[in-house]
């Protein structure tokens, strides 16, 4: 695959359209030494960046849990997105929307730092989160090095860059040891989530989710709760410790880029992926969903309060 700086086209930086090449920061930025950096990534179906709002108010909620407040509101980033999809004539994609504070000081300190950022999209290919036929097959997950620290250890709400090493670190090591994934347990040994995506047991026709007090709130897992109430589901919100994994009937992991994705094995105990309905039936409806099939509210915790 091209790497990310050598592809050609435009990309919205600061309040205007650079050219891709041009897109780059300086090596002296407070967001690289420090982490300072917050993101979101979000898809594009049918030309259409899905669930806009919910990511852009997520990404003004980053900001504010690092101490840092975005450049432009959310009606300037909601026209860039569009903006940068349209100009790229994007139908199935990806979108990368960064915020980083720039290179006016080097100390970890940072008041009075500029603040920049980017939008960018592109195609997203087939298989580029799991093989291609992993709809069917599932994926085989395993518990990872780290854990996710809890809430007063860490920013663990924001989405910010710095808490990514974690899951970096530990699905390298999955992926080298032949998983597909990680799982990473909470400071208690509860499941938490995968590296970059939430995480479901199905269980006697019901749902069950790790809370997520050590993690962001997942805008592709509210969608499942709602599309699971639609379809008259019961759906648990509580500790799942790992012994869980083998009395639940199946898993899936959910998220912005794997969608939801049937899990094959957690530490090697197996599910049944082809014959379990109920998740066949949650795969569908998130298709329908994502692509206007289905009319089912998501909530947006992070809307602004009228
Ligand atoms: C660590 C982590 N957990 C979960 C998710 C899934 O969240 P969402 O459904 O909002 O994409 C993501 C992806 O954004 C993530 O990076």
């Amino acid at each position: 695959m091209l790497p990310f700086d050598r592809r050609t086209g435009h990309i919205w930086y600061d309040g205007s359209l650079v050219d891709w090449s041009e897109a780059t920061l300086h090596v002296l930025s407070h967001g690289l030494h420090y982490a300072s950096s917050i993101f979101e990534g979000i898809r594009v179906y049918r030309g259409e960046p899905f669930l806009l709002d919910h990511h852009l108010d997520r990404l003004a909620a980053s900001a504010r849990i690092l101490d840092f407040t975005l450049e432009y509101d959310r009606e300037t980033l909601r026209e860039a997105a569009r903006e940068v999809v349209d100009r790229a004539q994007i139908t199935e994609g990806y979108l990368r929307v960064n915020a980083w504070r720039g290179s006016e000081i080097i100390q970890t300190a940072a008041l009075h730092t500029s603040v920049h950022t980017s939008l960018a999209a592109w195609e997203l290919p087939a298989g580029y989160y799991a093989a291609a036929d992993a709809l069917d097959t599932g994926v085989r997950l395993v518990t990872g090095r780290y854990r996710r620290p809890s809430p007063e250890y860490a920013p663990v709400k924001s989405k910010a860059a710095g808490n990514y090493m974690i899951g970096t670190v530990s699905k390298n090591e999955a992926l080298r040891a032949g998983y597909d994934d990680a799982l990473l347990l909470d400071d208690c040994g509860n499941f938490v989530e995968a590296t970059g995506a939430h995480l479901f047991f199905l269980k006697d026709g019901a749902l069950h989710t790790p809370t997520t007090r050590c993690t962001i709130d997942g805008i592709t897992r509210a969608a499942v709760l709602a599309l699971a109430a639609h379809r008259g589901v019961e759906t648990v919100v509580g500790d799942l410790p790992p012994a869980f994994a083998q009395e639940a009937e199946g898993a899936f992991l959910c998220g912005t880029a794997c969608e939801v994705l049937p899990v094959a094995s957690i530490d090697g105990h197996g599910y049944q992926v082809r014959g379990n309905t109920l998740l066949r039936s949650l795969v569908d409806d998130y298709r329908a969903l994502v692509e206007g099939r289905l009319d089912v509210a998501v909530e947006n915790p992070w809307a602004p309060v009228p």
